[in-house]
């Protein structure tokens, strides 16, 4: 009877992205006060409570704080680009967009659905 060989160790790289999928702890831990002084910088168009006072820019309240940190990396990077957000975003240190994502990330929000009859 042939000897079942064991399953396949996963790759090292497998392991990292689902450590990445499942949330791992980021690097840097935001702070909400902070944030909320930061959002200064932000309320222009995002407004403080994260409700966009201008058609172009989108809500932010309440989002994920993970997305958000990962779009402001991204438009840091150069990896996501808008005219507008490309230019906010080269400024902020790891710390600052730690603790933006925090502030817009704990904003609680309510949604009434359109009353569709
Ligand atoms: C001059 C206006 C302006 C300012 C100031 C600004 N933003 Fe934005 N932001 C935008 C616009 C416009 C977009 C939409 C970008 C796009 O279409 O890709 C955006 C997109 C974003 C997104 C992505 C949202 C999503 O749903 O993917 C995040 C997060 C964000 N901004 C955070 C910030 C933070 C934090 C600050 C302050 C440090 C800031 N923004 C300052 C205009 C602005």
């Amino acid at each position: 009877m042939p000897v079942p060989t064991p399953p396949a160790l996963p790759s090292a790289a497998v392991l990292l992205l689902l450590a990445g999928l499942a949330g791992a702890a980021p690097a840097v831990a935001g702070d909400l006060a902070a944030g909320r002084q930061k959002a200064q910088a932000c309320r222009a168009c995002h407004g403080l409570d994260g409700i966009a006072t201008m058609p172009m820019a989108p809500n932010i309240a309440g989002n994920n704080e993970l997305y958000l940190r990962n779009q402001l990396e991204a438009f840091r990077s150069g990896k996501r680009t808008n005219e507008m957000m490309s230019v906010v975003a080269k400024g902020l240190s790891d710390q600052d967009i730690a603790d933006l994502a925090a502030w817009y990330g704990a904003i609680e929000i309510e949604v009434t659905l359109p009353d569709t009859q």
